[in-house]
């Protein structure tokens, strides 16, 4: 019997290993940063003390909240907005902060938006509330900076020749999503692996959606809206992610090497409380069955103090925000 299930709409990840953290915590409102196929909020939902807030910066996504709107009058709330801008929420009962990052499988396989390297046509990436897509960041953004995009958001080894090539190409005719793949192709042709394209596709969507300072603000400001004692978990999908995450718990989870001679509640200030320094992955039988899970990392952590500043955190990652900050008009 083949398990994989064959899945017209995105099915919730690390779903249960989610509910295992935030249920000690229920009778309360939950923050879904990214509300999706709202499989999250749907099963928070399930709890009848519980309230969730959603966001989503995708429009598409609007039919399946206002389903779950008209369920739950009272117990749920969902803006159309990006979860940088979370700090909007003036609620004083958040329990959670939850964050499920990247795309949903119904983002992925719609072909029209361009998201993947199966997609046909116009280079789109865009996930909603964006100032511009794909397709104009091939078109008008210099050699140095595409490579610059490939080599910093997804360690391309052969960033240097697929942007040149990119560049001589577009002189002549317009760069399409299969064009883009035939470019990638034609440089990797003697590599092996499953998809040549993953990492230039990453790399360009991390450009297009600004996922980087999306993350980073989205986080600092989970924490800025958390009451002491709530929570805030993470589900990443790629290394870059996961890197942020990890530093962003552990870097104010862990009691400091200051001097002995500094006062004792400088040294020891902590703002995290974490409870595993590993991160959760799905369990083999999740990964059979939805094969997208595989690269996906849990973290979470309990808020335990305020005043944070976030100053290393933001040095730390200054590098990609810069890249993020590239202009692309050559
Ligand atoms: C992996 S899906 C979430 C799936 C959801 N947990 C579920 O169970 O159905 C990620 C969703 O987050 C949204 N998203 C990604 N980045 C976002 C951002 N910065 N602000 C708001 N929504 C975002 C995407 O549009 C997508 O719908």
């Amino acid at each position: 019997m083949n398990a994989t299930i064959n899945l017209e709409k995105h099915f919730p990840v690390l779903l249960n290993e989610l509910v295992s953290i935030i249920s000690p915590l229920y009778g309360g409102t939950f923050i879904d940063c990214t509300f999706g196929a709202g499989g999250y909020s749907k099963k928070i939902l399930e709890e009848s003390s519980n309230n969730v807030i959603a966001f989503d910066r995708d429009k598409s996504v609007k039919s399946i909240a206002n389903e779950l709107l008209s369920r739950n009058k009272k117990r749920f709330k969902f803006y159309n907005s990006k979860f940088s801008s979370i700090d909007q929420i003036k609620n004083k009962n958040i329990k959670g902060v939850i964050f499920d990052l990247g795309y949903s499988l119904n983002q992925i396989s719609d072909l029209n938006r361009g998201l993947s390297f199966k997609s046909k046509g116009k280079l789109d990436m865009r996930m909603g509330l964006n100032d511009f897509s794909c397709h104009d960041v091939i078109t008008r953004m210099s050699q140095t900076n595409l490579y610059k995009i490939f080599k910093y958001f997804s360690d391309e080894k052969y960033a240097k020749p697929i942007s040149k090539k990119i560049v001589q190409l577009r002189e002549n005719r317009k760069i399409e999503t299969e064009n883009l793949v035939e470019i990638v192709e034609s440089i990797k042709k003697n590599k092996s692996g499953k998809n040549k394209s993953t990492k230039i596709f990453q790399a360009l969507r991390i450009y297009v959606n600004k996922e980087i300072s999306e993350l980073m603000n989205g986080l600092i400001n989970a924490y800025n809206i958390l009451p002491i004692g709530g929570v805030i978990a993470v589900v990443t999908f790629h290394s870059i992610e996961d890197k942020i995450v990890k530093f962003f718990f552990k870097e104010y989870s862990e009691t400091k090497n200051f001097s002995r001679y500094l006062p004792k509640s400088i040294t020891e200030k902590k703002y995290f409380k974490l409870m595993k320094k590993k991160p959760i992955i799905p369990s083999p039988f999740e990964i059979k069955i939805n094969p997208s899970s595989r690269s996906a990392k849990l973290r979470f952590a309990y808020k335990v103090d305020n005043g944070c500043n976030f100053k290393n955190f933001v040095n730390q990652f200054k590098y990609l925000k810069d890249i993020e900050n590239l202009s692309f008009d050559v």
